[in-house]
């Protein structure tokens, strides 16, 4: 057997990845800088999306931080031509940001299901029609590219207790598929795919957890830990990791002839 590996290049391309102040959203970016692209981290924290940028400038990268509100149309405009300007084209978009509410439908106000839908879902939409204003032929930054959407096992199978969320990432599913063949048939030189990770243990993973618990759906956070651990075939929990990898091949040349696709990175939960 070769002991050649092969190592993902992304020098020469700028990626804007949205809530990446912390969690996966940080960790994409960073593997992303690891190898060789230049971050703009955008996200409502503006704290620690700033020492986040630290961090990538430290280990050798290139980035730098704006404040954004994905809600926000204006945000959008204003994080989209600013990247361009900072480094002169914009090839990766990742719409990683969002919440989650754990409650069971009867107690579920709509005030917080539209919240969510707001955040998780027109965040996305906004982030789908301004990357593609920007990356398309004739757009500012032009050259085409990838986007990347962080939906979830959430979005391809119901759970107890998360409702609304299962809605909100049901409905980046489909957008992802509805970008991707239109972009691809307006021939933009754009690819549209989503990743659907289980659970990983980040602020949100934590909180989930905890989540059920309030809800009534099980007595601790550790027995929800637990019986998700015991629901994985692969009888683990995921890392940030596993999920910046697998945003690291759709957002690279190495994966052309991939778009409207749902990459599941779950332990092989959803498979059983
Ligand atoms: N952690 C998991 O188990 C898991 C599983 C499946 C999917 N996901 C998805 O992955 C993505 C990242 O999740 P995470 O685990 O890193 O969560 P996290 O809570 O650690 O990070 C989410 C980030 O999004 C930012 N954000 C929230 N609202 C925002 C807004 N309106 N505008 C801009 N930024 C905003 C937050 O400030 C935060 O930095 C989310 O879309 C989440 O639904 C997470």
């Amino acid at each position: 057997m070769s002991n050649k590996s092969i190592a993902i290049s992304m020098e020469g391309k700028v990626a804007l990845i949205t809530g990446s102040a912390r969690g996966l959203g940080a960790e994409i970016a960073k593997t992303l800088s690891r190898a060789g692209a230049t971050i703009m981290i955008t996200d409502i924290l503006e704290d620690l999306g700033r020492s986040t940028v630290k961090e990538i400038e430290e280990a050798g990268g290139r980035a730098a931080f704006l404040p954004h509100n994905v809600t926000s149309e204006a945000d959008w405009e204003r994080v989209t031509a600013e990247t361009v300007k900072q480094f002169g084209g914009l090839d990766v978009v990742i719409n990683n940001a969002g919440i989650e509410i754990c409650a069971l439908f009867e107690n579920t106000k709509v005030e917080d299901f539209q919240r969510i839908l707001d955040i998780n879902v027109t965040g996305v939409f906004l982030g789908l029609k301004h990357a593609c204003k920007a990356m398309k032929p004739g757009g500012i930054a032009g050259s085409g590219g990838s986007i990347i959407n962080l939906s979830s096992v959430a979005g391809l199978r119901g759970y107890a207790g998360l409702g609304a969320y299962c809605g909100s990432k049901g409905g980046v599913k489909l957008l992802t598929k509805a970008a991707a063949v239109e972009f691809a048939s307006l021939k933009y030189g754009i690819r549209v795919n989503s990743i659907h990770p289980g659970l990983i243990p980040t602020n949100m993973g934590k909180s989930v957890l905890q989540g059920f618990v309030d809800a009534g759906l099980a007595p601790t956070a550790e027995k929800v830990s637990e019986a998700f651990e015991r629901s994985t075939p692969l009888g683990m929990i995921g890392q940030p990791s596993d999920i910046a990898n697998a945003a690291l091949y759709l957002a690279s040349d190495q994966s052309p002839w991939v778009t409207g696709a749902e990459i599941v990175v779950d332990g092989g939960t959803t498979a059983t």
